[in-house]
């Protein structure tokens, strides 16, 4: 049976190369007044290598904290990780940070819980601290698909643009910016990542819709693919 939770996003992916963490982390401190004495906390962090790096690079005083309902046995070991869905932590939370990031995770929360996030949110950030959000940008989006994966993409791209909304009610005055990163792929990689359904408009799909779709890849698709991985970064 297909699982429900998304294992394998940043399992040995492009998402965790280190050229992309070290890009993404560059685009982190420029638009962030991060230092040493910064407390980080990472929702739905995955393996929490983005973080991790963070605190290799700025050498923090305490370690990042990060959330996630998954405990991935190789999360990195440089930050402190709590299993917990989000809804629970701000329940159970007395801690402020400095840096609230939530990077390609919104999309998977229910609209209540989106709503109660947005209520609560800033009563954990320090005075002078950002809210970073990260989600896949809704135009022109450049993700490798095949045609059901596509439907299934734009339909999620469709409700980003819901949250968005919600999102902009709560803080009018945030600033939008983007993070693109250039992907070149192996073919056969990214058939190992569809295969292992990385990202989450695969994960309802049957054995045989997978593979069918596999088999549309590989026709349609150069031995290398090339395509620009584009975020938008809400700053609040
Ligand atoms: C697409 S991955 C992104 C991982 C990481 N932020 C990154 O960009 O590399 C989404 C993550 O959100 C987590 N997640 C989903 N629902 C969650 C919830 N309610 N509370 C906490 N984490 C959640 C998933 O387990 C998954 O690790």
């Amino acid at each position: 049976m297909a699982s429900t939770v998304i294992k394998n996003w940043d399992n040995k992916t492009w998402l965790s190369s280190q050229n992309y963490i070290n890009q993404f982390n560059k685009f982190l401190v420029k638009n962030t007044k991060l230092n040493s004495e910064s407390k980080v906390l990472d929702i739905g962090c995955g393996r929490g290598k983005i973080i991790g790096d963070l605190n290799s690079k700025l050498k923090f005083s305490f370690k990042p904290l990060g959330i996630d309902i998954v405990n991935h046995k190789d999360k990195d070991k440089r930050i402190n990780f709590k299993k917990i869905c989000v809804k629970d932590f701000f329940i159970k939370n007395n801690d402020k940070f400095d840096l609230i990031m939530i990077k390609q995770t919104i999309h998977l929360l229910n609209i209540n819980d989106i709503v109660i996030l947005f209520k609560s949110i800033q009563k954990i950030l320090r005075p002078n601290g950002k809210i970073l959000i990260f989600t896949l940008d809704t135009k022109k989006n450049e993700i490798p698909t095949f045609k059901k994966m596509k439907l299934k993409l734009d339909q999620s791209l469709k409700r980003d643009k819901k949250i968005l909304k919600i999102i902009n009610k709560f803080y009018p005055y945030m600033t939008k910016k983007k993070f693109i990163y250039k992907v070149k792929i192996r073919k056969n990689n990214y058939i190992r990542m569809l295969e292992k359904r990385f990202i989450s408009s695969l994960l309802t799909f049957s054995k045989n819709e997978l593979s069918e779709g596999i088999e549309e890849i590989k026709v349609n698709y150069k031995n290398i693919i090339k395509f620009n991985d584009k975020l938008i970064c809400l700053i609040l």
